[in-house]
């Protein structure tokens, strides 16, 4: 690897910007714990214990997303307690006030600014200050593997203009996934579910592998089922109003091609439009369409195929849930099925590839035996990795 480490470098007094991924699951406003932010506070504790003045910067999901929250007060608390210091949350980037506070930083000190999501800067790159706000900087650590994909501000604009390296996150998976890149087994399972359908695309190409198989859930499964023709109610209304309709095409192209290799649910759990005011869990069959309220989750019909299909694969790949995991009403599909694969991990039945925020935090949370052969923490990044395809924030460090 032509990158270069924490260990290429001398940090003592050196102002380093340090751009990680602590991006987490969020119910009600609040963020859950993820083992994210446990894996940044490796890279700020060596950092600060080799005294330098540590500014790092991360995102809190996409703008207009659910998942999006402009102040990171809350995971500079978990940092805190991760780390074992303080480290202080800067409402600011760019402002005046964001900089005197940058300028006042003390060697072996850390500071957390804000959403760099919420800037204009992070997306627009002919515009964006982070060239000249790089420029500030000694060093930038890039510990955020998992952001590798996007063409964002503070992923490659950074190593064009400043020393750079990777953290340790970064560091360690990377070489764990360049092993198995090399050592895929014959039939392939890929279990594919969350909400970031556009990150798939690239892994249709897996089925020209006629032992390769796709198993659709979440908002993949729901937007090929509608480009094939399936009514869902509310479902087909929310997907427009989302921006998801310009993937159709292309769905329903890999369908039409590759239908006998592509899984698609049978059944759901549907509940209020409203995830607060959901107070149970009811089933219906895909026979019962239109539905009126929200798909939160597989059903158990759709439970035992899944399943039926993971117990005859080699090499499983399963990124982002398969429900809404985080409420316990619509966390069961996810559940049963990352407790399936854990179970024919234990005696290497498979090898299996787990990746993606809200995977880790539903093994964490639901205490799932982690038998898995390994848990990546990035789900889009790890796709694109694996798909071949090349990584800008990879590529901007290999200067
Ligand atoms: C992730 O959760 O995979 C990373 O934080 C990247 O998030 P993004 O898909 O919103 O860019």
């Amino acid at each position: 690897m032509i990158v270069k480490t924490l260990r290429n470098f001398d940090f003592k007094d050196k102002l380093v910007l340090l751009r990680t991924d602590i991006n987490s699951p969020v119910v009600n406003g609040k963020i859950i714990d993820s083992p994210r932010i446990e894996w940044a506070a490796k890279t700020i504790r060596y950092l600060l214990s080799n005294n330098a003045k540590v500014v790092i910067i991360a995102h809190q999901g996409r703008k207009g997303g659910k998942d999006f929250i402009v102040s990171l007060k809350q995971h500079a608390k978990l940092l805190s307690k991760y780390i074992g210091n303080k480290v202080e949350y800067v409402d600011g980037l760019f402002e005046e006030k964001a900089i005197v506070k940058i300028d006042e930083l003390e060697s072996g000190e850390a500071i957390l600014m804000k959403n760099v999501r919420y800037y204009e800067d992070e997306l627009n790159l002919k515009k964006s200050r982070f060239y000249s706000f790089s420029k500030m900087f000694d060093i930038y650590v890039n510990d955020a593997f998992s952001v590798c994909h996007r063409n964002h501000g503070s992923i490659v604009i950074p190593p064009k203009e400043i020393p750079a390296c990777i953290g340790e996150y970064f560091h360690n998976e990377i070489s764990i996934l360049s092993k198995y890149k090399e050592n895929k087994k014959k039939s392939g399972l890929y279990l594919l579910g969350g909400e970031k359908a556009e990150d798939y695309l690239s892994l249709f190409n897996v089925l020209k592998n006629k032992n390769n198989k796709i198993i659709v859930s979440g908002v993949l499964a729901n937007l090929i089922l509608i480009s094939i023709g399936f009514n869902l109610g509310y479902e087909n209304i929310w997907m427009r109003t989302q921006g998801y309709n310009k993937l159709m095409p292309k769905l329903r192209n890999f369908y039409k091609k590759y239908s006998n290799q592509i899984i698609l649910p049978i059944d759901f759990a549907i509940g209020n439009k409203s995830i607060q005011s959901v107070k149970e869990r009811k089933e219906y069959l895909l026979s019962d369409i239109p539905f009126k309220g929200k798909i939160w989750d597989i059903g158990h019909e759709s439970i035992n195929i899944f399943n039926k299909e993971i117990e005859k694969a080699d090499f499983i790949f399963m990124k982002g849930p398969v429900g809404y995991s985080e409420v316990k009403y619509f966390k069961v599909g996810t559940v049963e099925i990352l407790k399936k694969i854990s179970k024919l991990s234990k005696n290497k039945r498979v090898i299996s590839l787990i990746g993606g925020g809200h995977l880790t935090m539903s093994i964490r949370k639901y205490k799932i035996p982690n038998h898995f052969s390994h848990i990546s923490l990035e789900g889009g990044a790890l796709i694109a990795y694996l798909s071949g395809k090349k990584l800008p924030g990879l590529d901007a460090l290999k200067r």
